[in-house]
């Protein structure tokens, strides 16, 4: 990577807990990457654009009921603060807003976005965010899965992890990452390590017999396998009852 070169994926991530994000960003293969240049990222403090001296980011829900809303006005300034009308204009930039009720991240979507040069991401709190600021400036809801969080930095976190992986160089070279679980539809074969004999079970005889003609069928086996073991809706989508004929 050129020093001074801009990253191929920068994150600007709208929160109210910026330093949720420190370990993660500067820790393992995401701080890696930022050191070499290849993932930038920006955490911009939503708090900071509220106007009134109490620092005010939420209101309770018109119409009655639970909980606090994060107001659209103060949410739209933190975002302009980071918007970039040219990159968007020419599909650039994309915001994602974190949301229990969005599409679910799978790793197609995540290699999807890991083709932008710059992603929003917003997270909410509280009972969530006013829907005129979801209208107006979100072009994509993400959910990482069926459950509700308090808060948006997880969720946030989970997807900035999934989409850097697909930015090439990230995980660098010494693995692919287009071997891992789910690429060409399986799920990975087991894999061991030393020692050869752990608590009574031995590693497989074919892992050790340097036959790579045998191993690679052992393990596109045990993918199979696995798959159709613990993951029916892949094994259905892979075509498996075709290959047996049914
Ligand atoms: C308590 S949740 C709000 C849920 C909202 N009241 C609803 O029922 O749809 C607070 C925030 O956490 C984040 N969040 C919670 N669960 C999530 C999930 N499964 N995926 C992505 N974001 C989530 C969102 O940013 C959301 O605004």
């Amino acid at each position: 990577m050129q020093p001074g070169r801009a990253p191929l994926l920068t994150f600007n991530v709208l929160t109210l807990f910026p330093e949720l994000f420190g370990p993660f960003v500067d820790g393992s293969i995401m701080g890696r990457a930022r050191r070499n240049g290849l993932i930038g990222f920006q955490a911009v403090q939503i708090r900071d654009f509220a106007t009134d001296r109490h620092h005010t980011v939420d209101d309770s829900p018109f119409g009655g009921g639970e909980g606090m809303v994060l107001r659209p006005d103060v949410l739209h300034s933190a975002w302009t603060s980071v918007d970039a009308p040219d990159s968007r204009a020419k599909g650039e930039q994309l915001t994602v807003y974190l949301s229990p009720q969005g599409r679910a991240l799978d790793a197609n979507l995540a290699k999807r976005l890991a083709g932008f040069p710059r992603l929003i991401l917003v997270c909410g709190h509280y009972e969530g965010v006013d829907e005129r600021f979801v209208e107006s400036c979100v072009d994509l809801e993400v959910s990482i899965g069926d459950y509700v969080l308090t808060g948006g930095e997880l969720p946030a976190q989970v997807l900035m992890d999934a989409v850097s992986r697909w930015v090439p160089g990230v995980v660098g070279k010494e693995r692919s990452v287009a071997g891992d679980s789910l690429e060409g539809g399986l799920l990975k074969y087991p894999q061991y390590t030393k020692p050869r004999e752990y608590l009574g079970r031995a590693v497989p005889d074919v892992l050790l017999s340097g036959n790579h003609a045998e191993i690679a069928r052992w393990r596109q086996e045990q993918r199979e396998r696995r798959t159709e073991a613990r993951r029916p809706d892949l094994w259905t989508a892979y075509g498996a009852p075709r290959k047996g004929g049914a």
